[in-house]
């Protein structure tokens, strides 16, 4: 009778992984802060976007932690960086099977950590910005991206780098906006993912956790621009935010189920505090519940694995 009546229901094709590779390592390399999860080699990236395939996952989301790093970010745009270089790899594997995705930002690339260059007097320059966001893009798409996840927050981001992959023949690569990405401490994890050099923090260009009415304006804002998905970050605690967005959208909405909140149940599971599968189904389905089409998160094939 549950099953018959359930309202939501959780499939494979609507979760996505966020993957990490790193550039110079011969081994896959565990982060502490997330059990379970790697930094790849690009060989066992290729391993595991086949064990996603298989497990019937809608796709895969990279991140690239590159060896060298500097103050424009210079590895995001070179054709031989590594996130490039893994989205080659991985497009050739699995692209038939699984969306390849990329993470569209600075963060991981430059020296001081933020997700745009900066001006004269230390602050993100956001216009600046956009135009390696424009060159990034292009880079992405010719790598094999199918869609680009901006995540970086500035200003305009979906309109130029929009304009860039449209001015270049790129017209199938689809844009996923980071609309409502709120400067959060559940990012902690992540940081350790990708060996950030950040000082400081994003307040100035991500949102306030305080604002409800605000998120909604940063979907609308990017429903103008021109993006073909939606989505709200972190996503637990922003069940609100995501709720309203879903509510006025005409495209996809998504949802980042962001590094704290997998590390939180694993280390709660791992004392014995709480039912780890239960947990996990329970985080996702209220996810989904709230209105996200799709969820990117670090247990998506095991999930779809517990579904079959
Ligand atoms: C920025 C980016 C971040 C995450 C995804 N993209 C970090 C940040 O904004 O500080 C966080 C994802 C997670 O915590 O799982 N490139």
């Amino acid at each position: 009778m549950r099953r018959l009546t359930a309202e939501t229901r959780l499939h494979p094709a609507e979760l996505i992984l966020p993957v990490f590779v790193r550039e110079g390592i011969d081994e896959p390399r565990p982060i502490a802060s997330m059990p379970g999860v790697v930094q790849h080699t690009v060989d066992s990236l290729k391993a595991a976007a086949n064990e996603a395939a298989e497990a019937g996952i809608g796709g895969l989301m990279l991140f690239g932690v590159p060896e060298v790093r500097d103050a424009v970010g210079s590895g995001a745009t070179d054709p031989n960086g590594i996130l490039n270089v893994a989205t080659r790899a991985v497009a050739a594997e699995v692209g038939d099977a699984l969306v390849v995705q990329t993470d569209l930002c600075l963060d991981e690339f430059t020296d001081h950590g933020h997700c745009g260059v900066l001006d004269a007097a230390g602050a993100v320059d956001n216009d600046a910005t956009l135009e390696r966001y424009r060159d990034m893009a292009l880079a992405q798409a010719d790598a094999g991206s199918r869609i680009l996840g901006l995540s970086g927050m500035m200003d305009g981001q979906v309109a130029a780098v929009r304009d860039a992959l449209d001015s270049e023949g790129f017209t199938d690569t689809a844009v996923l906006a980071y609309a409502a990405k709120y400067a959060s401490s559940f990012y902690g994890p992540f940081r350790e993912a990708v060996d950030s050099q950040l000082q400081g923090d994003r307040r100035s260009y991500q949102q306030d956790p305080a604002n409800r009415r605000e998120g909604l304006r940063e979907a609308r804002l990017d429903l103008d621009e021109g993006a073909d998905i939606l989505m709200v970050k972190p996503a637990l605690s922003y069940l609100d935010v995501l709720s309203d967005v879903a509510a006025i959208s005409d495209i996809p909405v998504w949802a980042y189920q962001v590094s704290g909140e997998y590390s939180m149940v694993e280390a709660a599971a791992a004392n014995g505090w709480i039912d780890r599968e239960r947990a996990v189904l329970e985080t996702l389905t209220s996810i989904r519940r709230a209105g996200a089409d799709a969820v990117l998160t670090y247990w998506a094939v095991e999930v779809a694995g517990w579904l079959k």
